[in-house]
């Protein structure tokens, strides 16, 4: 065995990247449960890929076809169903790690220097995730795949002067059609998969570039031993791989229980109108985007003009992008930052979730009002961030980490 790979090493890094990415990567000894989710977001993603190649073997990509074939998988193809149902309750536990996962992020600082490429990757990582859930969702052509897509591709025709000459370029048509359909299904199998998993393999080796940030947000490469290992690190394989396996053991129980049991959630991860074949001549009654989704929906609705409300969308995941910059702490962690943070971070997590709720909902002029006020806190979190982080007075920080 070791000849075998001292023949290997002489022609290809492998024992090295297994040193370097597992077994002499040094991380936290303090990391809790909040750091599964990273490797979570891994194994959804490997689940998606391998379920998505096999629907793809038995999926027709046409206005004609696409939504007997997806009927003919959940009947006909010997565990065509079990394929699906992996795949459509995967996407859906896609988003709920990723969130989990971002909130860790912003509960420690982990954005912060010198993590910024770390977290710009994940936001990018997070962008092409929305592109490939909402292009996966066309797929199967039921009324709400496709007045879900009418919907929101009709945004881009509110901005000006190019608006309506994008929506067409986007469809490929005058409406969403076969040609739609097509396009989107190159772009969610073979294009978005492509960039999703490029830009994982950055985020992650920039993230062992700088090390793991940990819940108290203590720098542990600033005290070594004589060897040069952090006294806080502990090498990721054995201890985290292993680590990992609970998080998956766990993940797996529930998502089992709601691929076997619950595939529709009530009609969150499938929704009901989507069991009708999609028709250009009826529009569902109440249209809303998938759960993942509406948070930004809410605020798009909140806003009385289109362009506006497309605007502050749009701005609602770009500011995301620039907290790294926003943040003026002199601490990382919440458990050090003063009460204003956590009074806001709380208020931001509600209003998430408010929004979230209300995007779901059809809209009525106390709904639309308090979507309002929960989009005022919502970027005011923030835009408000350089000053109370500048201003609260901090707690000092461990020269160890605490556990
Ligand atoms: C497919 C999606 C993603 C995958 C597979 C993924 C994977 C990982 C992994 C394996 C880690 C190391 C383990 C951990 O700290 O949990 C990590 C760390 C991190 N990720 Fe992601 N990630 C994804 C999306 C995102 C997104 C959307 C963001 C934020 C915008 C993000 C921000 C971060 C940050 C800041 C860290 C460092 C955390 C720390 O050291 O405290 N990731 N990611």
């Amino acid at each position: 065995m070791s000849k075998f790979m001292d023949w290997i090493d002489a022609r290809f890094p492998a024992t090295k990247m297994w040193e370097d990415h597992l077994s002499k990567y040094y991380a936290p000894k303090n990391f809790n449960f909040l750091y599964f989710f990273g490797s979570l977001a891994l194994l959804v993603l490997v689940n998606q890929i391998v379920t998505g190649v096999w629907l793809t073997m038995s999926f027709t990509p046409s206005a004609e076809e696409a939504f007997a074939s997806v009927e003919y998988i959940m009947r006909d193809v010997e565990y065509g169903w079990i394929l699906r149902y992996l795949h459509s309750t995967g996407a859906s536990a896609f988003f709920i790690v990723v969130y989990l996962h971002m909130f860790r992020g912003l509960l420690y600082g982990s954005y912060q220097k010198p993590r910024e490429l770390v977290w710009l990757f994940g936001m990018l990582i997070y962008l092409a995730l929305m592109a490939e859930a909402f292009m996966g969702y066309l797929l199967p052509w039921g009324q709400m795949s496709y007045w879900g897509a009418q919907v929101i591709i009709s945004l881009f025709g509110a901005i000006p002067v190019i608006g309506d000459d994008l929506t067409q370029w986007i469809r490929g048509d005058y409406l969403i059609s076969g040609i739609t359909l097509n396009r989107f299904f190159a772009l969610h199998v073979i294009a978005l998969p492509i960039v999703i998993l490029g830009l994982v393999v950055l985020h992650i080796l920039a993230l062992h570039e700088v090390g793991s940030n940990n819940p108290d947000g203590v720098d542990i490469k600033k005290k070594k031993d004589e060897n040069g290992i952090p006294l806080d690190g502990i090498p990721f394989h054995p201890y985290y791989t292993v680590k990992d396996i609970v998080g998956v053991v766990v993940f797996l129980f529930v998502f089992c229980a709601v691929v076997f049991f619950f595939p529709e959630m009530g009609g969150y991860f499938l929704e009901k109108p989507n069991f009708e074949q999609a028709n250009a001549f009826k529009t569902p009654e109440h249209i809303a985007p998938v759960w993942y989704f509406t948070p930004f929906y809410a605020i798009l609705r909140a806003v009385p003009d289109k362009l506006m409300g497309v605007i502050a969308m749009g701005a609602a995941i770009a500011v995301l992008f620039v907290l790294p910059w926003l943040d003026r702490s002199p601490v990382r962690s919440m458990r050090y930052k003063g009460w204003i943070s956590k009074v806001f971070l709380l208020v931001f997590c509600v209003a998430f979730v408010i929004l979230g709720v209300l995007g779901v909902l059809a809209p009525t002029p106390g709904r639309t009002l308090l979507s309002q006020v929960c989009t005022v806190l919502y970027f005011a979190y923030f835009l408000l961030m350089p000053l109370y982080t500048r201003l609260e007075k901090t707690k000092p920080v461990p020269e160890r980490v605490t556990g």
